[in-house]
């Protein structure tokens, strides 16, 4: 069965069907649509209708990547009828108590169940916890299909990697981790995404140990921030840079290169609390994870403060101070607003009754005002009590003191939060983390 399936999507004879065209699901439909027929499926309208014309909403991906490939865009599951391959790349976030939300992944599980034959594979790429293809999916694809998982379908996982905005670490060359049901799955899974994957294929030993590596991935990164942060925050008592500190530490050859910072978006500050909930199912109370989402989750608010207090040290009335936001997405370099810690800045500089005003080179204003109700201007206007420089996109890195001391209401402040003019800064208070 399985063999032919592979010839039979490269004969196209047969089609995959990709669910979720976001920031993952895009990439990888565009990457197979090389190699096989592609159906990409998103349940949002517009979307579809701009991805039919070569338009990707995120930005990420040039309309001229679109060229040549076999794919067609569509909002209906029933067009989704002849694929034999289904690949699912939809969210999985967590709800207002940071507990983890399956009903995109449950419902994309549904709408593939009323469409499962003999003989399909269903590969999940979605972040989820350890156990939740098989403890949560499975169950919901066998229930609706009528079908049996191993016997009558297979299912895998592979855990996306890719990084927006970072052009080198993407998806032709990275190394890609595969699981299966069972070794069958395995092989033809691995062979189905070694044709996008040139940089290779890890084959996990089972799609529990696939969704536990990638969670992990992610979690040693916000642990390891979060120990970034709290030293920042007792290095800002004991009077001394951070970056100059990790600068000095760095030429020890094992010291990881982490640096403070705040953490948001759909990953990093998500996918630990899907093992927070794993680990608590199953009796075990995490605290390293959880501290480490706490101190992060507390940056926003932190920076605030600060700005706030080192205002009030200058002789400057918070109430009467106006602070100039640099960059509010949730990193450099991209445009996605989505779980940004720059909002809880802001909002925590509204409770000193401080007059803020945000701008950022790649956000869209619309977007700003819809998520957040917060106006995001074209330019600074007027003169600023401080100036944060919450995001490090590559507009900000060559600004020079020229630039900050042209905007400021001297004696002002420039909160420099990544460090970038560390050393430059001589006509202005400087604060970094
Ligand atoms: N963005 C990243 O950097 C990244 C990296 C690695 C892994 N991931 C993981 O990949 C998954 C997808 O993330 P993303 O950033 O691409 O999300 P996204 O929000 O950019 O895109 C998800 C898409 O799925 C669509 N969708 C939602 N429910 C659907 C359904 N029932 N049927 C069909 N389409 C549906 C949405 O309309 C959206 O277009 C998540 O689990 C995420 O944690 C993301």
């Amino acid at each position: 069965m399985s063999q032919s399936l592979l010839e039979n999507l490269t004969a196209r004879r047969d089609k995959m069907a990709v669910i979720g065209l976001g920031y993952v699901g895009l990439p990888v439909a565009l990457a197979f649509a090389r190699h096989f027929s592609v159906i990409g499926f998103d349940i949002k309208t517009e979307r579809v209708n701009r991805l039919r014309r070569h338009c990707d909403p995120n930005g990420e991906i040039a309309a001229s990547d679109f060229e040549g490939r076999d794919i067609v865009f569509t909002d209906k599951p029933e067009d989704m009828a002849a694929a034999r391959f289904y690949v699912v790349c939809v969210p999985t976030p967590v709800d207002e108590h940071s507990v983890p939300d399956l009903g995109p992944l449950l419902r994309a599980t549904e709408t593939i169940a009323h469409q499962l034959k003999k003989g399909d594979y269903v590969v999940y790429e979605s972040t989820t916890y350890p156990g939740c293809t098989e403890e949560d999916c499975i169950p919901v694809l066998e229930r609706i299909s009528g079908l049996k998982s191993g016997a009558d379908f297979k299912v895998g996982y592979s855990p996306e990697r890719i990084n927006p905005g970072d052009q080198e670490h993407s998806l032709d060359k990275i190394i890609k981790v595969v699981a299966g049901c069972d070794s069958e799955a395995l092989e033809v899974i691995s062979s189905v995404y070694s044709l996008i994957c040139p940089a290779g294929i890890h084959r996990a030993s089972s799609i529990k140990v696939a969704e536990a590596a990638k969670i992990i991935e992610n979690t040693q990164r916000d642990v390891n921030i979060a120990l970034m942060n709290e030293l920042s925050r007792i290095f800002q008592r004991l009077g001394i840079n951070t970056y100059e500190v990790l600068e000095a530490a760095r030429t020890k050859w094992n010291f990881l290169n982490f640096t403070p910072g705040l953490v948001g978006g759909h990953c990093i500050s998500v996918d630990p609390y899907y093992l927070t909930y794993k680990a608590r199912e199953v009796g075990y109370e995490p605290e390293v994870i959880t501290s480490g989402r706490r101190i992060n989750d507390d940056m926003g608010p932190y920076v605030a403060q600060r700005t706030v207090q080192l205002l009030t040290q200058m002789g400057k009335d918070p109430g009467r101070s106006r602070v100039l936001v640099m960059g509010t997405t949730f990193k450099e370099n991209v445009s996605d607003l989505r779980n940004s810690k720059v909002i809880d800045l802001i909002r925590e500089l509204h409770q000193f009754s401080v007059h803020v005003d945000v701008v950022d080179p790649l956000a869209q204003p619309e977007e700003m005002m819809q998520e957040y109700r917060i106006p995001l201007l074209h330019q600074p206007a007027g003169r600023y009590d401080a100036i944060v420089v919450a995001v490090a996109h590559r507009q900000y890195r060559s600004l020079t003191e020229s630039y900050f001391y042209e905007l400021a209401n001297v004696p002002a402040l420039l909160v420099d939060l990544k460090g970038l003019y560390r050393g430059k800064i001589q006509r202005l208070s400087y604060w970094s983390l």
